[in-house]
């Protein structure tokens, strides 16, 4: 397992966030300027730099950057305990997850984003004689959706939702939206904040109990959270309001990285 972002990587985006110069980062840090190019570069820490330090200038939270530092990794979860959930990771210019969920009983499934490739989609479905029956798009980015066309194709009759505001008004997510996939049940929560159409789809009433679980996109990854290109002060109140809220208990589905919980990630993300 590793993490989407490396210490580095969280760093350069919570200082740029923060809109603090490469240098004042370093000299809080106790780092040459070089020095701290190759942190946010490869992650890779020279010398003793004073994260807690560095941290209270980046708006991230000392104590958990230097956890990450330390080779923190979430609590491996057994994806076995949610009938049925898989998460699909391909790979291109870099590695993204999409996910598949199906009731057990009536065979009906939904697939989140869809990653690069089609065929691992179609696979599934047809090995699991399922029924694709919609399609949730977390957000529209290119890694996302880059295989929408191809899965809309094999499966002609999916009902599309999304944030999209380009989206037709029927494929449109509503606030109060609770779509049934056979006994399980899916709603949905405004997430903006690295995408202008972001937004978490809670899926809930898995089979013997086990928790919900929140299809995020790129708005937090295990250690981390998505890059704010609407706005990272946005995405965290989002998170803070709409993930954080959620039981302890909740898996999240990140778009890239490991799965993780929301207990896990109020524990250990250094973004808050
Ligand atoms: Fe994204």
């Amino acid at each position: 397992m590793t993490l989407e972002d490396h210490v580095g990587d969280i760093i350069r985006k919570a200082r740029t966030a923060a809109g603090v110069s490469k240098e004042a980062a370093a000299a809080a840090a106790g780092l040459s300027a070089a020095q701290l190019d190759e942190l946010e570069e490869n992650g890779k820490i020279s010398g003793k730099p004073d994260l807690a330090r560095l941290a209270s200038q980046i708006a991230l939270d000392g104590a958990k950057l230097e956890r990450i530092a330390r080779g923190w990794l979430p609590k491996e979860t057994d994806p076995g305990m949610w009938r049925e959930l898989r998460q699909i990771t391909t790979m291109q210019r870099l590695s993204v997850n999409c996910y598949l969920v199906w009731d057990e009983v009536t065979r009906e499934a939904a697939l989140f984003d869809t990653g690069w490739d089609a065929d691992p989609i179609i696979k599934l479905v047809e090995e699991n004689q399922l029924q694709l029956k919609h399609f949730f798009l977390t957000h529209s980015h290119e890694d996302h959706i880059a295989a929408l066309a191809p899965v809309r194709e094999r499966f002609p009759k999916v009902r599309l939702h999304s944030n999209s505001k380009n989206a037709p008004p029927d494929q449109r997510n509503r606030a109060n939206d609770f779509i049934h996939l056979g006994s399980l049940r899916i709603t949905n929560r405004d997430t903006p904040g690295h995408a202008e159409d972001g937004v978490t789809y809670i899926v809930g009433n898995f089979p013997e109990d086990a928790p919900n679980a929140a299809i995020v996109g790129d708005c937090i990854f295990a250690g981390s959270i998505g890059r704010g290109f609407v706005s990272t002060d946005l995405l965290k109140q989002k998170i803070r309001e709409q993930i954080f809220s959620l039981p302890p208990g909740t898996l999240i589905c990140p778009g890239h990285g490991p799965l993780t919980t929301v207990k896990e990630e109020m524990e250990n993300n250094p973004f808050f």
